[in-house]
């Protein structure tokens, strides 16, 4: 058996939740040569297993032999927020948090209200930088900003335009589009979020917030909104949720007006390669009964529910198990 093979055994193992044997075959593929990829799969079946201290130190090693593989930084993060206070391990009272992709308590999953900016900068861009990103704000907002360019490029807003952030967290991609715009509505289902995009737009006088009831856009029924997104929110929402938000979409924009949103793609998803569905599904296997942040659906699917809205809707882009589109109201 090759490597590769071994490797792809170990993967169905763990999905089968075979974990103590997916375990044994990362091992022999780690007596082999060490990879920092090797590591944090065994120290995934080691979490699994219930072996969270061996999981650790796994996790800590993959880090160790390669400081950016981001999959074992969310997964020691789970490990160290979720996981150990659930087994009773002493951590700080901040800790019982969540990870980007993994569990959240139904409370959480409702309201999205965290209890520090630390809290919420993990919510919103997972660890990618690191454990304080709250020391890292220029670069998130550099990084979202880079982000917000396909957004940009598609919406093409000018000074006429009342234009809808939908789950405008923070306020980063605010930032970017406040400036080309007449006026921007940031919603959020957050308090805490709407405070920090308060607080970061301050100087933007043309931005008004609004806290949302989930899938209500009524403080928007006499606006006339003429362009809208949602950047990385729907990838929180399953089929029911999207049907809901399209349709309230749907009703808030004038006749011509056009929504833009990324979300999760099942069918341009790898699943054995995307870390998020990986991260998700290594927590699903463990645990079925808390809800999870990230959700998957077909970007085929939701175009096609968005037609029956009422919806003109393409794909304008779609891979890595994800997808951008754009929904016009007729
Ligand atoms: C990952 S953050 C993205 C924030 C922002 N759009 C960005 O790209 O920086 C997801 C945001 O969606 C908001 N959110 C989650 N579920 C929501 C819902 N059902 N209705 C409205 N906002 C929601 C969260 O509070 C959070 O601010």
């Amino acid at each position: 058996m090759t490597v590769q093979e071994q490797h792809q055994l170990g993967v169905q193992l763990f999905e089968k939740g075979q974990y103590q044997q997916a375990g044994q075959v990362f091992a022999e593929i780690l007596d082999t040569g060490e990879s920092s990829e090797i590591w944090n799969d065994w120290a995934s079946a080691q979490a699994a297993a219930g072996r969270l201290e061996e999981a650790k130190r796994g996790f800590e090693r993959a880090l160790q032999l390669n400081p950016n593989n981001r999959e074992a930084v969310g997964n020691l993060a789970v490990l160290v927020r979720y996981d150990l206070p659930r087994q009773g391990k002493t951590l700080p009272p901040d800790s019982q948090s969540i990870s980007a992709g993994t569990a959240m308590t139904a409370e959480m999953k409702r309201n999205w209200d965290f209890v520090d900016k630390r809290q919420l900068l993990f919510a919103l861009i997972g660890y990618d930088f690191g454990m304080e990103p709250e020391t890292r704000l220029e670069e998130i907002r550099e990084f979202k900003r880079r982000e917000s360019q396909f957004l940009i490029n598609t919406l093409q807003l000018t000074p006429q335009d009342v234009v809808l952030d939908l789950g405008s967290g923070c306020g980063f991609i605010a930032r970017v589009t406040a400036p080309l715009c007449g006026k921007l509505y940031c919603l959020d289902i957050s308090r805490e979020f709407l405070r920090f995009a308060q607080e970061e737009l301050q100087s933007f006088p043309n931005v008004e917030f609004h806290r949302m009831e989930f899938a209500d856009l009524h403080s928007l029924d006499d606006k006339q909104v003429t362009k809208g997104y949602a950047n990385a929110v729907f990838i929180h929402f399953n089929l029911f949720d999207i049907v809901l938000y399209l349709r309230e979409v749907y009703r808030v924009l004038r006749s011509g007006g056009i929504f833009l949103f990324g979300t999760n793609n099942s069918d341009s998803l790898d699943i054995h390669r995307d870390r998020y569905f990986r991260i998700v599904l290594q927590h699903y296997v463990r645990d079925r009964t808390s809800p999870t942040l990230m959700q998957w659906n077909s970007a085929c699917s939701v175009c096609a529910i968005a037609r029956q809205i009422g919806f003109e809707a393409r794909e304008l882009w779609s891979g890595n198990g994800t997808a951008m589109i754009l929904v016009r109201k007729p």
